[in-house]
């Protein structure tokens, strides 16, 4: 048995790269200690990262009940609340699992096709050629769009505005790094009236609260059958003794899903067309590809297409929206790649370095989506959606999304970046984007434009 490993107490150069830079952080890191080391952050436990595939198997197929995640992600709590399922662990995480699932699985997929395809082409609706574009701007109001409509079944009218704006103005207090220091120092957690930064983000808490509570209420009121939306199957779920989700529940519930949901995709959305229009060859195979695509409307068929499904996986490999796992917290004694980790041990699952190994993902830096049809990765070399108990419930959402977005705006324009300089990564909340705003320009139509517009009057 190997001896316990020397946490790495972080200078104040690594606090400020952990904070601005996750990416140099973890790689100036592994470079120095390799695929498993400790870290000390000031005024915490050390916590260890592993970034060798079969250290991670070995956290993510752990029996039940060997880590908790929940204690790991306390921090989260004023925002996720008590019944999210990031702070639920064992039978109540299981539940919520089981209760949230149905939505993101089988003939409720192929609905939502048709709903991304459709909201996609109203955001293009404004798009003219030789206008640049906000490609972030862009991508988040398609996923708010995207997820607003298959959480709460809403795209129009005033309330789905209201709700919009404040979930909008929420999320941007939330990811903003001055929360995220409230969150990492609970003593800051102090409501000063609305122009303190804690101020306001529990008024626009409550004020999203209310409006929540009110769509409830009015659903309980006059049930509609045919709703297919998350919220109205959440509303209609039981558990296994017969007893429906509370408001608190259903509260926790969704807002886990829209705050895991939003930054996190539509920052992969971002990711995967910069790379695509930064890296010679990429776009054009992507073409050919889409070109040979007979029906437009064939959601399941694009879904399914190599090239795109590897370019999407290729972008997520090299720009992980999010770059380690939850910390998982070890109940019981644990052995891991030959160390005797005692109860209490808190470990992190580096999803990036895992994505840079140069054994498994040969010049790493290099966006290359053939690696992808070249050779099958397992959950554990390839994992931005994390894994086992804990895997991303809204991963097959999240990918359906990004190719059938990327698809139609692929189908419809011609476009190239307007900055062709590579972009840096920098920290947003739990993950990473762009340093700097990506412009895109239109260029033009592509030629099956036409054939788009005459085969979607229906
Ligand atoms: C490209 C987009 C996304 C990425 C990269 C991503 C990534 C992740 C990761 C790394 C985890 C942690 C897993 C672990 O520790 O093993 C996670 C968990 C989670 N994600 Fe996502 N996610 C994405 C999209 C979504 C979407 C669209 C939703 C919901 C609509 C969502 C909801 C959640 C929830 C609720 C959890 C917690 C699961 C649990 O505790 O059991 N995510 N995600």
């Amino acid at each position: 048995m190997k001896s316990s490993i020397t946490p790495h107490k972080l200078s104040f150069l690594q606090l400020f790269q952990w904070a601005r830079h996750p990416s140099d952080f973890l790689d100036d890191l592994t470079q120095r200690y390799g695929d498993i080391f400790a870290v000390q952050f000031p005024g915490d436990k050390p916590v260890l990262i592993i970034s060798d595939p079969k250290g991670i198997e070995e956290l993510l197929t752990a029996p039940l009940g060997t880590f908790s995640s929940a204690q790991g992600n306390e921090m989260f709590r004023p925002v996720m609340r008590d019944h999210s399922m990031l702070l639920l662990d064992g039978k109540p995480h299981q539940r919520q699992r089981k209760l949230t699932m149905p939505p993101f699985h089988g003939e409720r997929m192929r609905l939502y096709g048709m709903r991304i395809y459709e909201l996609t082409e109203q955001m293009m609706k404004s798009w003219q050629v030789g206008a640049s574009v906000d490609l972030p701007v862009c991508m988040k109001e398609i996923t708010l769009n995207a997820l607003l409509d298959i959480v709460f079944g809403l795209t129009e009218g005033r309330y789905a505005e209201q709700l919009r704006q404040k979930l909008l103005a929420l999320i941007g207090v939330v990811t903003s790094p001055l929360i995220a220091l409230h969150l990492f120092l609970p003593a800051l957690q102090k409501d000063w009236g609305v122009w303190s930064p804690w101020g306001r983000f529990r008024r626009l808490q409550r004020e999203f609260d209310q409006l929540l509570y009110k769509e409830i209420a009015h659903r309980r009121a006059s049930p509609e059958v045919e709703r297919t939306d998350i919220l109205s199957m959440l509303m209609a779920a039981r558990d296994e003794v017969g007893e429906p989700m509370s408001n608190e529940e259903l509260r926790d519930g969704l807002i886990t899903l829209l705050t895991g949901g939003f930054d996190t995709t539509s920052t992969a959305l971002v990711w995967t067309l910069y790379w695509i229009y930064q890296t010679p060859g990429v776009h054009q195979r992507l073409i050919s590809e889409i070109d040979s695509v007979n029906d437009l409307l064939d959601m399941k068929a694009i879904a399914k297409l190599p090239y795109l499904s590897a370019t999407c996986q290729e972008a997520l490999r090299i720009s992980p929206p999010i770059v380690l796992t939850f910390i998982r917290v070890a109940q019981a004694p644990f052995q891991i790649m030959g160390h005797e980790l005692p109860v209490g041990s808190r470990i992190w699952g580096d999803i990036y370095s895992v994505h840079r190994r140069p054994d498994l993902y040969p010049d790493p830096d290099q966006f290359r989506p053939e690696r992808f049809l070249e050779r099958q990765y397992s959950p554990h070399e390839f994992l931005p959606f994390g894994g086992g108990d804990r895997l991303c419930i809204g991963y097959a959402f999240a990918l359906y999304l990004m190719k059938l977005v990327i698809f139609t705006v692929l189908s419809r324009y011609e476009l190239a970046l307007k900055d062709s300089r590579p972009v840096r990564a920098i920290r947003r909340g739990p993950g990473l984007e762009p340093s700097r705003p990506v412009q895109i320009e239109i260029v033009g139509h592509h030629y099956r434009s036409s054939k788009v517009a005459v085969e979607t009057r229906y």
